[in-house]
């Protein structure tokens, strides 16, 4: 039978020490990972400002995680702890705009993590499936 589950978009923001190199490595090794995340790479989680943690959900995505090296790991010193605060903040202005929370997150890989960063790939958009789009999608019942 033919699949309808929703194919959630989802940004991963990812830092390039840690976690785009854990990404790397998950394609590397073959693991299993949604293809509806797109992964976005950058020098440090705590180089991420609130407005873009936000922006993505106005151009189309269901969901957005930031994925950083473990704390106490950032080549940055606290880049991370920055970004931790900063994804608690932009939860709260999601929360008020009526939009859930739980679209956005924060996770932490070491490099070394590629398995890790797969799972949490996938975990998260089961998590998305389970919200749903964000925004009304058309009617696909002409389809039907
Ligand atoms: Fe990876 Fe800062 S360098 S989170």
């Amino acid at each position: 039978a033919m699949s309808q589950e929703f194919e959630p978009r989802i940004l991963a923001i990812c830092c390039q020490w840690c976690s785009y190199a854990a990404a790397d490595l998950a394609v590397a090794m073959r693991l299993e990972y949604p293809s509806a995340v797109r992964i976005l790479r950058v020098p440090c989680t705590g180089r991420v400002d609130g407005l873009r943690l936000l922006k993505p959900f106005e151009e189309g995505a269901d969901g957005v995680f930031l994925s950083g090296c473990l704390l106490d790991d950032c080549h940055y010193r606290t880049g991370n702890y920055k970004a931790t605060k900063r994804v608690a903040y932009a939860k709260g202005i999601l929360q008020q705009l009526g939009i859930e929370p739980e679209r956005l997150e924060m996770f932490y890989n070491s490099s070394a993590m590629g398995p890790q960063f797969a799972q949490t790939c996938r975990d998260f958009t089961a998590r998305i499936q389970e919200l749903g789009p964000l925004f009304d999608q058309p009617s696909q019942s002409a389809a039907a």
